[in-house]
Parts: C-alpha cells; structure tokens; sequence
C-alpha cells in the first residue's frame, strides 16, 4: 500500500483524534471509496478510518474481538459523530498487495490460503456475530433497491439480475454459520512481516458464517491482483478441497452480486 504525505484540516476531526494528529505527519491510505484511512506517524504509528455514520461501528467491535484472539491490531477508540471515526495502532510489516509478495505469487496463494484454513479453525463460541442473517439481508435489500453488479468473475457476468437473485434465494437455507469469518478476504486486508502473519484488517463484515463467503473473496483477489486465474486451484487445494463445496461457491458467487 503506497502512502501519499498529506495535509488535514485538523477541526474536521474530534478532539480526541486531534491529539494524535496535531504536530504529526499525517500521510493517505485509503483503498475504497467509501473510507478515509489516514496513517499518522506518531509513537508506534497510528491508522484513522473515517466513515459515514454508523459504518465503522462493527468494525470496531471485530476488530477487539479478533485483537483478543491475537488475529488483529488493538483498538484505541471507536467513536460516532457526524462521521465515524476508528483508531488503530499500526500493524507490522505490509499487507499482501505489497511487491514483494506479489513478486512470489505461489507462496503468496499458499500463505492466504493457509492463513484462511486457521481462521476458519478459530473457536468462534464468544463472537455472537450472525454474518449469515446478515449476508442474506444485503442480498435482499440490493436486490429491492435494484442493487446490482455482476462483473465480479467470468462466471457471474453471465448472470442476470433475476436470475442470480433466483440462485441466492432458492439456496439461502444452504449457508451455514459454521466458521469464524474474515468477510472482506482480499489481499490488502491481510497483513504480513516478512511473509510471517501480522494481523488481519478491515473487518467489518466479519462474524460467524459460511466459509464459502471468504472462499469466494480469497480466489477473487488472487486474480484481480495478480492478473491471472492460475492460482485458483492451488488456493483450494492449499485450503483443503474437502471443505470446499463448489455449487456453494456458485451460490455465494450469484449472492455477490447484491453485496
Ligand atoms: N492498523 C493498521 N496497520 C497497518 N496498516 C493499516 C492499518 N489499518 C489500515 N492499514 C492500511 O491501510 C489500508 C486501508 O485500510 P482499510 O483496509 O481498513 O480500509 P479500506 O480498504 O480503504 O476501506 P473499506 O473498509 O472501505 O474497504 C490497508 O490496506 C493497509 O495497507
Ligand atoms: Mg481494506
């Protein structure tokens, strides 16, 4: 992830971030659209997400869950103001999108897929997260606000509306809450120091639900980063092909396409 030196309007943000970022260098990490990561060289190093109202709010709380399982960074503070806003203590090392992992692409597909497999492994008795009642709900809402983007993989831009929307609600009884999920399970999302786990980040849509939902992002990422499909069969073999159902895959797949 480059890191781009930038200046903030201080007053836009609470007093209590203020603290951290006044006479600190301050340097812009978002990915998306949708939030506003800030890096700020302070102590140890901090991260800032900023967001619309609401939207960091479980974020926050998986973040400490997954921190006490020692999967993710410690939580400074979670607060909700005319934006949201989380602070974060820097992780170690880079997430996957850094060159040097992409430079190795096998042992990169092998250290995601084997990563995915022992999250998948965690005890998830105390999360108390429902991803799939959830997960279900935005297929729901998208499909009613005529949500929709199929241009996700080969096979579901061959899809259309009603007919991915048949394949989610014909199979959503199929989805199980049966291992603890990353939920957003792509490569800038999974932190590594020298190839070695550091943490896993932004996980909002974490909780406990169907590995499949993970399954799907994992192999997605690996060719919109790496730019080619060839390491898809080795990810499923490194996870372990008996724990992966492919007409499950096809239906999460068709279920994206509302997410
Ligand atoms: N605590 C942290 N330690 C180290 N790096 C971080 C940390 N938090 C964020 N980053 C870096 O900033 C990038 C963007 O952060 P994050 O993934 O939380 O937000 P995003 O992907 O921009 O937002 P969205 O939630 O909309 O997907 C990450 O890919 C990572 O490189
Ligand atoms: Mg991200």
């Amino acid at each position: 992830m480059k890191r781009t030196a930038v200046s903030v309007k201080i007053e836009d943000y609470p007093i209590w971030v203020q603290e951290f970022i006044k006479d600190s260098k301050v340097y812009d990490s978002s990915c998306s659209k949708e939030a506003r990561v800030i890096f700020i060289e302070k102590d140890e190093g901090y991260y800032l997400k900023s967001a619309p109202k609401g939207s960091l709010e479980a974020e926050g709380r998986l973040t400490e869950y997954f921190h006490k399982k020692g999967l993710a960074t410690e939580v400074i503070g979670y607060m909700s103001e005319d934006k949201d806003f989380l602070l974060t203590k820097k992780v170690h090392g880079e997430d996957c999108t850094y060159q040097k992992y992409l430079d190795d692409p096998k042992r990169l597909c092998d250290t995601t897929a084997t990563l995915l497999r022992e999250l998948h492994e965690v005890d998830f008795s105390d999360c108390g997260v429902d991803r799939v009642k959830s997960y279900i709900e935005t297929v729901e809402n998208s499909y009613r606000k005529r949500h929709f983007d199929n241009d996700l993989t080969d096979e579901t831009r061959l899809l259309e509306r009603e007919e991915a929307y048949r394949i989610a609600m014909e199979n959503k009884h199929l989805l199980k809450n049966e291992v603890l999920l990353h939920g957003d399970y792509c490569l800038p999302n999974i932190m590594l120091d020298n190839w070695k786990f550091s943490a896993f980040i932004d996980l909002g849509n974490g909780g406990v639900g169907d590995r499949h939902i993970d399954l799907f992002w994992g192999a997605w990422t690996l060719k919109f980063n790496l730019g080619t499909d060839v390491y898809r069969d080795r990810f499923f073999d490194v996870y372990g092909r008996d724990k992966v159902d492919f007409d499950k895959l096809r239906i999460v797949a068709a279920m994206e396409c509302f997410g």
